[in-house]
């Protein structure tokens, strides 16, 4: 995630980038910067916190010793969300080169800066930063001779990963020069003047006049116009866009809630979290995981997931994929009940605390229980700096950007993704998968995001019809095997937290021990019916269902022709390896809860009752 923003123009530039960060602080919000042109030199103001550390530290700026910023009218400016290197001051942007006449902000993940910044330093860059991010500017100060765009441009050939960044150089006033790979960068077009952004938010304000770029395009913004160019410097046509937003659609990116946008940065979010660790083809680079060593790695004897609610379903998730290809026996437990058991946990076993915000209570105090015990502890999470990061001997961290939306969404699929990579990481360390089955796990994994895009994409005019047909019921049950099981759960859960409908969810074959007595013909039953090892054993629990008169609607697996005959509705999903179809059967159910919530008025992003974060027990 992180959020840019730029200007150029005839204004006094610090009030117009301090208002469009904060319209992209939900983007990132560990630490913040600017940097603004003055006459000979871009002056440089960077806090850590959130922006109102930024705000004081702007103040001090134009009122104490450091010298006084004049309206030059170019600058830059970022928020914050850490993937490499700690939040420091030295490691929020903007970054600048060594002679610090270039600055940039960046959003995104260079993958081969460890490369890169082997040379330049051989070469003579200083850097001051523990971040990917900082390469840039020195490439570009590496490729300079007096054309910015032209140093950019090259720069941008010496990149791998996925980013967007913008430029600005001492020497070119009223000039900025934008890149883009994968990540988002927009122009906003005024009269005299020109903005750029991570997203419209960032100067919707200001203007409603907006030039999209696509991947592998540079743009130049002066006050009097943009040019978009190929990488190879080829101008390229490229229309204006009128937005008909108000601020608060934009903020939401167009899309009705923010956790319908949520539910489509899914994709994003899960190939962010898999992102460098995955870049090889035959091994899993977890980073620096602290005290969580590799030797601890392969000595384990067991796992124990701690978590609550949604994360505790991807704990779930977790089991069955590190059972399965590391044979590490896990336990998934509910952090509420585990803080207060007995639980019989010691220095051979790794608890890992599974927690979107990392403040959640009991998700904390179980940790802390098992740490006490003797226990090595990993935290997942998806917010730097929180109790939760600085309690843990390790950190795993899901990069899923902010979310608002108080139902989890592409939280789970990040801290799903993130046990997928532990899991393999497992497997390699401990030699329990074959190398050549290590790299076709690896490669599924890779193009998983690519199999939910496809699912975002296709649309939803199935699930809007079922969701239209039966979001007047009053009970929906909830059913899956093997690793399908826990999407039943979140799926249970997910309808049930925002649109107030009572929900079970039961492993199929438990059905007959109790509760297929709540069905008869006004029940819908969802199944989680994607390819697994048990499909038969679940297409038989359907008929049981199906024989009491119940309905179902089935998420099943595209080309599984056999499933047509077990039920009423299906909502289709790629196929892929059995164990990571949990990541894209979740994905329909999502939207399912999503629009029966819709159909029955309700606020889906703040649900009745619940918060975002759970600080209390
Ligand atoms: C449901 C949901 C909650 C959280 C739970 C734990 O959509 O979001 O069930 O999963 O409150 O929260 P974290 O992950 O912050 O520990």
């Amino acid at each position: 995630m992180c959020g840019i923003v730029g200007y150029v123009g005839p204004r006094e530039v610090r009030p117009l980038l301090f208002a469009g960060l904060e319209k992209l602080e939900y983007r990132g919000y560990d630490s913040a910067g600017i940097s603004v042109l003055n006459g000979e030199q871009i002056d440089l103001i960077r806090a850590v916190g959130d922006l109102s550390f930024l705000r004081d530290a702007m103040a001090e700026n134009s009122n104490g010793s450091a010298p006084p910023v004049v309206a030059d009218g170019t600058g830059i400016g970022h928020t914050r969300w850490a993937t490499h290197g700690l939040v420091t001051e030295a490691n929020a942007h903007p970054h600048y080169s060594t002679n610090s006449r270039i600055h940039i902000a960046v959003n995104g993940i260079v993958e081969n800066y460890v490369t890169l910044k082997e040379s330049l330093v051989k070469d003579g860059s200083v850097f001051t930063s523990e971040t990917d991010a900082e390469v840039i500017a020195h490439l570009i100060e590496r490729h300079y001779n007096g054309d910015l765009t032209k140093a950019v441009r090259d720069a941008y050939q010496d990149l791998i990963g996925h980013y967007a960044f913008v430029a600005m150089s001492v020497d070119e006033p009223g000039v900025l020069v934008g890149a883009r790979k994968e990540c988002p960068l927009v122009v906003g077009r005024g009269e005299g003047e020109q903005f750029i952004g991570s997203a419209v938010p960032a100067f919707l304000k200001e203007t409603k006049r907006v030039q999209y770029m696509n991947d592998d395009e540079i743009v130049v913004l002066r006050p009097d116009g943009v040019e978009f160019l190929t990488v190879d410097g080829e101008p390229l046509a490229r229309e204006i866009d009128e937005v008909d937003w108000d601020a608060d659609t934009a903020e939401k990116g167009g899309y009705e809630t923010f956790m319908l946008k949520e539910i489509h940065e899914q994709a994003d979010a899960v190939a962010e979290t898999i992102g460098e660790r995955a870049a090889a083809e035959d091994s899993i680079d977890l980073g620096d995981l602290g005290q969580i060593s590799d030797h601890l790695l392969r000595n384990i004897s067991r796992i124990v997931v701690v978590a609550c609610g949604t994360s505790y379903h991807a704990g779930l998730v977790g089991r069955y994929a590190i059972e399965e290809w590391a044979r590490v026996p896990v336990e998934v437990e509910i952090a509420s009940e585990y803080r207060y058991r007995n639980p019989v946990v010691g220095p051979n076993d790794l608890v890992i605390g599974v927690s979107q915000s990392g403040e959640t209570a009991d998700t904390l105090a179980a940790m802390a229980t098992a740490r006490n015990a003797g226990a090595s502890v990993l935290a997942i999470t998806n917010i730097v700096g929180t109790r939760m990061t600085r309690e843990a001997d390790g950190v795993l961290f899901t990069r899923a950007g902010m979310e608002i939306g108080v139902a989890a969404t592409k939280t789970f699929v990040t801290q799903v993704a993130a046990f997928y990579l532990l899991a393999l990481r497992l497997a390699e360390l401990r030699g329990a998968l074959a190398p050549h089955d290590l790299s076709s796990r690896i490669a599924e994994l890779k193009h998983l995001p690519h199999l939910m895009s496809e699912v975002l994409d296709a649309g939803t005019a199935t699930i809007e019809k079922v969701a239209d047909q039966v979001y007047k019921q009053n009970f929906f049950m909830y059913l899956g095997r093997n690793s399908s099981l826990p999407i039943a759960l979140e799926g249970a859960l997910k309808l049930k937290e925002i649109s107030y409908i009572a929900t079970d969810a039961y492993a199929a074959g438990e059905m007959k021990h109790g509760p297929i007595a709540l069905l008869d013909e006004s029940t819908p039953v969802v199944v989680v019916a994607t390819n697994s090892p048990v499909l038969s054993k679940l297409i038989s629990n359907i008929q049981e269902v199906r024989a009491r008169g119940a309905r179902v609607i089935a998420v099943a697996t595209e080309g599984d022709t056999e499933i047509d005959a077990h039920a009423d509705e299906i909502f289709r999903v790629p196929a892929t390896n059995a164990m990571l179809s949990p990541l894209l059967a979740v994905i329909p159910l999502q939207l399912f809860a999503y629009f029966i919530a819709g159909h029955r008025g309700l606020n889906v992003d703040r649900p009745r009752n619940l918060a975002k974060t759970v600080t209390v027990e």
